[in-house]
């Protein structure tokens, strides 16, 4: 058994790394924090844990790090960056927040609007995009959790920017849900304002894009990357625009999904189109796609609080500690 430490447990990511690792079989809870309810148990504030934790919730600064054995941060961008510093080195720490995930500090400021403050200890985070850095992973003591549109958008991608099959941009276009914006309440995640409407938001701007550049690196290939809130609680939904240097049939592009993810067991080739309704509740990532003549488009969906945060997030720590990848991750997504 690990001793497993979350920092934001009673947010939107913290909450749903609670539900996976209540299954873990390898994993004991021992400390989770809230700053807002702490003193209480989960289950008095989040009814659905009910009976579930013998565990209360504590103010961040009550942080034992020399008592875990691997720590996730899900604080808000800004925190991890104040708390990973001071973390003993053998310590396994995967961090959900953007803090570390972009290496030039410069493009950090740029799109966070904060400062990197500790540039040294960035450079010790791997990025945590499972199926593509799985070798660096299982040796890193620190992780950096990818986010939810750069895992939708760069596990579509990658296949055609390595084997370079495009020819020009790339427009993607992507819908997120509202959980997406966690759990303190806003304007723009207000019920009237959110539950019939489909809008864009941070045009050129989203502070996912540099994280996506640094895996889909061709200058040839320019990104054209839009968000938008769709009407949804749980969901990426993101669909991808572009030329092929030449036509290529269905099959070829179903066959070169299948060299780069055939024995991924989280990532599934639809034969037709992928929709969030299937892969709801789960670390599962559809992708499929459509041609006609050298235009392609590639959909690809995913939970954003499974594989786009406490799902993926998991995964890692089992490549981290040795276990069985889809340990308390191999649940079927939930329909209706
Ligand atoms: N939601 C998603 O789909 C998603 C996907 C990928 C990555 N992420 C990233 O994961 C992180 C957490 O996201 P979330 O959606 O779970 O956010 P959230 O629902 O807003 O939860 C934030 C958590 O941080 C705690 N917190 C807030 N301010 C704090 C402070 N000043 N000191 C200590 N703790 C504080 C909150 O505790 P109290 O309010 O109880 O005090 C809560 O537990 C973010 O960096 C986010 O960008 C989120």
């Amino acid at each position: 058994m690990v001793k497993v430490g979350i920092a934001g447990g009673s947010g939107y990511g913290g909450l749903e790394l609670l539900n996976i690792l209540l299954r873990h079989p390898q994993v004991q809870i021992t400390w989770i924090s809230s700053q807002q309810h702490a003193g209480k148990n989960p289950g008095d504030v989040y009814p659905n844990l009910r009976g579930f934790l013998n565990l209360n919730f504590s103010s961040v600064e009550t942080l034992p790090a020399s008592e875990l054995e691997v720590l996730f941060l899900a604080l808000p961008h800004g925190h991890a960056m104040k708390i990973a510093p001071a973390l003993p080195g053998e310590l396994l720490v995967i961090d959900l927040s953007g803090d570390f995930r972009v290496s030039d500090p410069a493009v950090f400021q740029q799109y966070y609007g904060i400062p990197l403050t500790c540039p040294e200890e960035q450079k010790g985070f791997v990025y945590g995009l499972t199926e593509i850095n799985r070798a660096r992973i299982r040796s890193a003591r620190r992780v950096a959790n990818p986010g939810c549109f750069a895992t939708a958008t760069i596990l579509a991608l990658y296949p055609l920017y390595q084997e370079g099959w495009i020819d020009g941009p790339v427009y993607v276009d992507s819908k997120t849900g509202s959980s997406g914006a966690g759990n303190a309440p806003a304007a723009g995640t207000h019920h009237p304002r959110r539950s019939n409407s489909l809008f864009p938001y941070k045009p050129f701007a989203h502070q996912h894009l540099p994280e996506i550049l640094q895996l889909l690196d061709r200058p040839e290939n320019p990104l054209v990357f839009q968000t938008y809130s769709a009407p949804l609680v749980r969901g990426i939904f993101a669909s991808h625009y572009m030329r092929l240097h030449k036509a290529h049939l269905p099959q070829e592009i179903c066959s070169l999904y299948q060299a780069y993810y055939g024995s991924e067991f989280f990532i599934r080739w639809v034969p037709d189109y992928p929709d969030v309704n299937f892969v709801r509740h789960s670390n599962f990532v559809d992708i499929g796609a459509a041609s006609k003549d050298d235009h392609l488009i590639v959909w690809s969906t995913l939970d954003n609080l499974q594989k786009g945060a406490a799902g993926q997030a998991v995964q890692n720590m089992n490549v981290m500690c040795g276990f069985p990848e889809q340990t308390a991750l191999d649940t079927a997504p939930t329909h209706p």
